[in-house]
């Protein structure tokens, strides 16, 4: 099993002025060459303010930062054929997707967002 660590991934100012509910997609760039797609949901009822996941839908592969976001029950639609997921941890919670995807721990250090990868 690969080893996990907190991986600092942007400045926190860079997401000032997001919205509750808004989500920011960027792409990781792991030490294995891989390339990790990450989606920050914004959310002020986390510690952090923030919810993160990997922003692959399960069911074809679309990215899902343009997907309906419900914040009060941690959900994102994927905006490709509507398969519905817990973001917080990752459950899928609606066809046509039947596979999780996968969330982050999130922290926020010295100003700077981290992800437990
Ligand atoms: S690609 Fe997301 S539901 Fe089909």
């Amino acid at each position: 099993m690969e080893k996990q660590n907190w991986v600092t991934v942007m400045d926190e100012q860079d997401l000032v002025g997001t919205d509750p509910g808004e989500v920011v997609a960027f792409d990781i760039e792991l030490d294995s060459g891989e390339t990790l797609a990450v989606g920050l949901v914004c959310d002020p009822n986390e510690d952090s303010g923030w919810m993160a996941f990997e922003n692959i839908c399960s069911h074809d592969g679309e990215g899902m930062e343009e997907g309906e976001v419900n914040l009060r029950d941690c959900t994102i639609e994927c905006p490709r054929h509507g398969a519905k997921f817990d973001v917080k941890t990752g459950e899928v919670l609606s066809m046509p997707a039947v596979t999780n995807i996968r969330t982050f721990d999130i922290r926020i250090t010295d100003g700077m967002i981290q992800l437990y990868l």
